[in-house]
């Protein structure tokens, strides 16, 4: 979510990208026969992800100087074959290959921008398991989202903010870069003693020799590319098991650490409030890591573990551990239903608010509509932002937040909230579509919903009063 402070000069710039309008996204150019596609055909990202394979998991062993900003990597990716291939495509942007084998034997790769094309010594069969290692190193470069927001691995005066929505991975280990491809992963990540290298999931172990300290993470539920972190930093670090049984790790900037306080010591409770809405937690591990970053503007959901550019406050804590639901373990099939993650994250902002002493979510609405015709709220409909420059604006989070108070209107809470938990139920480790969404409402609560949605997530302008 948005930093606060930043909220309204990220929906300005929202509107002017807006009316300049660049609109059509260069096409993804059709594989050869036997060659991967550069891209999984997303309108918005066409060159995010790639055709012919699927990631089973991705073990990256990473080494991180704070010193220097180097960064060595390596990467074992393990896959299957979807076609047959006589050539494959990684995405990574920046950064030095050193090698590349395919099972073992040393492939010819090739660079052209963000992809990495890989020719195996031998032609991957249609549905064979195989193996890709990289090598690689260097400096990252961060990456700029068309929203001319910073993305990827972000240095900090203390390490580096490490954050991949929607693009990011990309600048830090090689990858199927595209939600529609969810792996398991293992890190071993390694800085200077003194540092922490905080991943998703597991700490599965942490071990000092000779002035550096490796840190091993395992997120063994799938996950998309964009949630991952290893974010490195001086952290305070704080553990403890939730009596649910949960275990969390934060680690926290010491600077922000004051300010941090109130809202980490309302992780049990939030996880406790959010499993009791929207059904079982979907991972073994949980926690935040708030760090002093430079101007990023933004906390994202990384996966178990949430990462904020400064000490965030409940409403943010509430929305990322939100997403956990909704984004992280049922994913985007494409940029274009972000609404997904970003209204229903929202939402649970103005549900915690309503059972919390504060306004109902209907009086969240009100607020909200009561907005003119000409304000960017309604510069554009929930589920179409058009390109990949509008996806975090607030007719992305906003509005999409007010259509799921409608449905909630339309059909009673009983049925709401069914379907939120039938939605993170069905879809649980895997995708879903907006079709799919409204199909669900529509079964539940057995009314006909299409006025409604389509008003609200496709209609263009201020929907008229309900
Ligand atoms: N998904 C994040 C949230 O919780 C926002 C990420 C914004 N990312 C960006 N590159 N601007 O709302
Ligand atoms: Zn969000």
């Amino acid at each position: 979510v948005r930093s606060r402070v930043l909220g309204v000069a990220a929906t300005a710039l929202a509107i002017t990208a807006l009316t300049a309008g660049s609109g059509a996204a260069a096409p993804v150019t059709a594989p050869a026969a036997g060659d991967g596609a550069p891209g999984q055909g997303d309108p918005y990202f066409p060159l995010a992800g790639n055709g012919g394979y699927t990631v089973r998991h991705y073990d990256l062993d990473l080494a991180y100087d704070p010193s220097t900003r180097r960064l060595d990597g390596h990467a074992a990716i393990t896959a299957r074959a979807t076609h047959g291939l006589r050539a494959f495509d990684l995405d990574l942007s920046g950064l030095r290959v050193t090698g590349v084998r395919v099972d073992g034997r040393t492939a010819h790769w090739t660079r052209h921008g963000q992809e990495l094309v890989i020719e195996p010594a031998r032609t991957l069969r249609r549905g064979a398991a195989f193996r890709v290692d990289v090598a690689y190193g260097g400096v990252p470069e961060q990456v700029t989202d068309p929203d001319g927001s910073p993305d990827g691995w972000i240095a900090t005066d203390d390490g580096a903010f490490v954050a991949g929505e929607p693009q990011g991975a990309m600048s830090w280990f090689p990858s199927d870069n595209h939600p529609l491809d969810k792996a398991s992963y293992s890190f071993e990540i390694t800085v200077p003693s003194g540092y922490t290298a905080v991943a998703n999931g597991v700490l599965t172990s942490r071990r000092t020799s000779r002035g550096e300290t490796t840190f091993r993470w395992r997120q063994s539920r799938p996950m998309a590319s964009y949630l991952a972190t290893a974010t490195v930093g001086k952290f305070d670090v704080q553990q403890y098991t939730t009596r649910s049984g949960i275990p969390v790790y934060n680690a926290v900037d010491p600077r922000e650490a004051k300010g941090a306080a109130p809202a980490l010591a309302k992780i049990p409770d939030i996880l406790d409030w959010e499993t009791k809405l929207f059904g079982p937690y979907p991972f073994s591990a949980a926690g935040a890591i708030v760090d002093h970053a430079p101007d990023v503007g933004y906390a994202l959901e990384t996966q178990t573990r949430p990462i904020y550019d400064r000490a965030p406050d409940v409403g943010t804590v509430v929305h990322e551990m939100a997403h956990q639901w909704f984004g992280d373990s049922v994913s985007l099939t494409s940029w274009q239903d972000i609404w997904l993650n970003e209204g229903f994250a929202t939402y649970a902002e103005w549900l915690w608010q309503e059972q919390h002493g504060g306004r109902s979510a209907q009086a969240s609405f009100d607020h909200y509509y009561a907005l003119p015709a000409s304000d960017g709220l309604w510069a554009f409909p929930s589920a179409d932002p058009g390109d990949g420059a509008h996806i975090f604006a607030s007719p992305v989070y906003t509005r999409g937040a007010m259509t799921l108070q409608e449905l909630r209107d339309a059909v009673g809470d009983r049925a709401f909230l069914t379907i939120l938990r039938t939605w993170a139920r069905d879809h649980r480790y895997g995708h879903g579509t907006t079709a799919q969404f409204v199909a669900l409402s529509e079964r539940v609560s057995g009314k006909d919903l299409a006025t409604l949605f389509h008003t609200w997530l496709y209609t263009a302008g201020k929907p008229a009063r309900p």
